[in-house]
């Protein structure tokens, strides 16, 4: 089912070994593109005679597909690295194979190959093509003579997409799709547009394939992914608002999300569409990353807080029951207190469901990291907390309002405690717990709010 798009190689060819070949296992950290990127992997490979595994302790070959997105995140990658090894050799184990995929393999590439923690190879976003062949070399018991230049697969190739097989999960609520690939915005701080490489569209009749197949698989709802899909084009006149229409056209598609938009496309026909749509759901992830004009300026975001605020009002007017979750990042060069007040402000005037919220992280090589970084660490742990503090305080007010609402949720699976719990989740992405219920994934009940906690509500089943 790994296809590709415009003449590239295609590796679906069965495995006369399939099933017998060396343990796999893929461990996914960063955004829910490397957790699509990560089904396509375990396809690729299972397609080639290799089994997947569950553990790491157990495995031939461990990849670890990464995200650079934040120093800390390549930090963690680099010593699990360190932690796999030293617990294998503990356990008087023999090493596995270790590579690394994903953005650090794009950002780091060779240097992963040297040092204490080197990793046996090294395969970026676009070339997991590559990893059946080279894994083959490697586990053929001849590591010597594979040639260095092999063992490291990087580069974008504009046109290739990868598509992840739906019968692989056939039991997952919501379905990742992955829409695009790359960034052309170039927001200072990101390294996202050097990791993933220019802005690439996947062709409307693949993504419509690729629906089409889960639905048969299954599958009723579908999480439309990109590093920006709200600037989706296709020719001249096809927009996200046209292909949202044309995806909610899947006969027996029920509920469509994406992630991420970026504020500055977020048009009013495109809210209009949203809002029109009954199978797209009211939840919109826009990150505004600060509440201050100078810092966005100096972002690239390319909007102010003024259009921001416009489009929040304009969404609340034309889709019923929508919700907002947010990125922000605090602390970056410059940002004064002034301007983490106005980030504050913001974020009392939107009253986010959800806010992720980060410390400004220098990246190598991005604009940012040109302007001198003069927000202590101690600073941004304090903006950190006092952001994390508002947003919790908003959150009760407007959490505690909903107690009693009588809301319609699909159930997503156990909760992992207490036992006998379900999660359910409404179109708006408002998180359910039902205890004792006895449901089926997929299934949809109505329930009445009984209780909120943090970022989860408790309801009681209506008949
Ligand atoms: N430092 C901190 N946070 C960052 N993000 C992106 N780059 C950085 C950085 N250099 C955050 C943004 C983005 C989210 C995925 O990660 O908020 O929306
Ligand atoms: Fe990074 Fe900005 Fe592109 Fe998002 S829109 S991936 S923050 S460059």
């Amino acid at each position: 089912m790994a296809t590709f798009q415009d003449g590239l190689p295609d590796l679906t060819r069965t495995n006369p070994e399939t099933g017998t070949g060396p343990e796999v296992y893929v461990e996914t950290y960063g955004c829910q593109m490397n957790v699509y990127d990560s089904q396509v992997i375990e396809d690729l490979l299972e397609r080639n005679g290799y089994r997947l595994g569950e553990n790491d302790m157990a495995a031939d070959v461990i990849l670890l597909n990464t995200c650079s997105v934040r120093d800390l995140a390549e930090h963690k990658v680099i010593s699990r690295v360190g932690e796999i090894r030293h617990r294998r050799s503990k356990a008087g184990l023999p090493q596995p194979l270790i590579g690394i995929c994903g953005c650090m393999a794009e950002r780091l590439g060779k240097d992963l190959r040297k040092g204490p923690r080197r990793v046996d190879l090294v395969v970026g976003v676009d070339s997991y093509d590559t990893l059946p062949d080279i894994l083959r070399e490697l586990t053929d018991d001849q590591i010597r003579s594979v040639p260095e230049a092999m063992r490291t697969q990087i580069g974008h190739r504009k046109d290739s997409h990868y598509v992840a097989p739906p019968a692989l999960y056939p039991t997952n609520n919501s379905h990742l799709v992955t829409i695009h690939k790359g960034c052309d915005y170039k927001c200072t701080y990101c390294i996202v547009p050097y990791t993933r490489g220019p802005q690439s569209e996947k062709a409307p009749d693949t993504i419509l394939d690729e629906i089409r197949g889960i639905v048969d698989a299954g599958g009723r709802e579908v999480t439309l992914l990109g590093q920006n899909v709200t600037a989706y084009r296709w020719g001249e006149d096809l927009d996200f608002a046209g292909l949202i229409e044309m995806v909610a056209g899947v006969n027996g598609l029920e509920r469509i999300r994406f992630l991420t938009g970026h504020p500055k496309d977020m048009h009013p026909h495109l809210m209009d569409t949203i809002g029109r749509l009954d199978k797209v759901c009211p939840w919109l992830h826009l990150p505004v990353q600060s509440g201050s004009d100078r810092v966005l300026r100096r972002m690239k975001r390319l909007y102010t807080s003024g259009d921001y605020l416009e489009m929040v009002d304009y969404a609340r007017r034309v889709i019923p029951d929508v919700t907002f979750s947010a990125d922000v990042i605090v602390g970056f060069p410059g940002e004064t207190e002034s301007d983490f007040q106005d980030t504050l402000e913001v974020v009392r005037r939107v009253k986010y469901d959800q806010l992720f919220s980060f410390k400004y992280s220098e990246r190598p090589g991005v604009p940012a990291a040109r302007l001198e970084d003069d927000v202590s660490v101690d600073e941004k742990k304090r903006r950190l907390a006092e952001l994390i503090k508002v947003q919790e305080d908003v959150w009760i007010g407007e959490a505690a309002g909903q107690i009693g609402k009588v809301w319609t949720v699909v159930a997503e699976g156990l909760a992992r405690r207490p036992a006998g719990s379900w999660k359910l989740r409404t179109p708006n992405n408002r998180k359910v717990v039902l205890h004792g219920a006895s449901l089926e994934i997929g299934q949809q009940v109505r329930v009445r709010i009984t209780e909120s906690t943090n970022t989860t509500f408790v309801g009681e089943l209506l008949a």
